[in-house]
């Protein structure tokens, strides 16, 4: 693991769930529309944590089957828990080195996840070698660089403000490759020359202070990560700072914009 990914922790689901899967629901909502995926086919979601868009994916798009592939183990069985589907079934796993058949499945979905990737290339060229001829390969990653994830952006301007050695650890700086020309670029050098990008929008309302600083507190994902990494006193001072930034008790709102990507995968 480099140093800068040292906070990426991805176990607890319901940690998760807090942070983050409440908003990757809704963008995942948003991703499908745009999508407009066929129906009755067979899907992966690639990366699945802890189901958001595995669920969504069985609400909205009828789907003959799903697989849900994650490396945490945790958020599998948190993934297991709360699909009651018999369309779905999810296994641990790295995008890296899949362990499904050439050709054998229809649309390829991946939500948030290829950022945290360390072989991004190896993964797209793993997600061409499981989707059929004629499928659909499709991903999302929040506009980290264009400040586009505002609740994140928030939370990295304060840390850095008492302690700049935080610069390194936010998303903006480690993931410059998140904007519509740098996929286009990673996709190319994975052997996809011509993508579709579109950015996709939602809104994160926090209805109070606390709502938005409690889950930096739970420890999943990199800045909670961090969060939870600070002695006592540092912490109080970084939620003291973070809510003057904001505004104080809320509620307050965010954008929160991710680019997506899809491309028919050449006959
Ligand atoms: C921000 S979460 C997104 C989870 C889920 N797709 C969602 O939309 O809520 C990032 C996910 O990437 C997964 N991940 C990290 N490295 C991975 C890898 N090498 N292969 C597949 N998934 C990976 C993590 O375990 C985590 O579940």
């Amino acid at each position: 693991m480099s140093t800068t990914a040292r906070h990426d922790a991805w176990a607890a689901g319901e940690a998760y769930e807090r942070y983050m899967g409440r908003w990757s629901r809704l963008v995942a909502a948003r991703f499908l529309d745009w999508l407009a995926a066929p129906s009755g086919t067979a899907w992966l979601d690639l990366g699945c944590g802890t189901g958001a868009l595995t669920q969504t994916i069985l609400a909205r798009c009828n789907p003959r089957s799903i697989i849900g592939i994650d490396p945490s183990e945790g958020f599998v069985a948190h993934a297991r828990a709360t699909t009651s589907d018999d369309r779905a079934r999810f296994e641990v796993g790295d995008a890296q080195k899949l362990t499904l058949a050439d050709a054998s499945v229809d649309v390829a979905a991946s939500a948030l996840v290829l950022n945290f990737v360390p072989d991004r290339v190896a993964a797209l060229r793993e997600l061409q070698r499981v989707v059929r001829p004629g499928g659909l390969l499709s991903f999302y990653v929040w506009d980290y660089p264009g400040g586009g994830m505002g609740f994140m952006t928030a939370f990295w301007k304060a840390a850095i403000a008492l302690d700049p050695n935080a610069a390194e650890l936010g998303e903006g700086g480690r993931f410059p490759f998140c904007t519509p020309e740098g996929l286009a670029a990673l996709c190319a050098e994975s052997g996809l020359p011509s993508v579709t990008v579109a950015p996709i929008e939602i809104e994160t309302r926090f209805p109070s202070f606390e709502d938005l600083w409690l889950p930096f507190t739970l420890g999943a994902g990199p800045a909670p990560g961090y969060c939870v990494s600070l002695p006592a006193d540092k912490r109080a001072a970084l939620k003291e700072r973070l809510k003057r930034q904001v505004g104080g008790d809320g509620p307050v709102s965010f954008v929160a914009r991710a680019w997506a990507v899809s491309v028919i995968r050449d006959q």
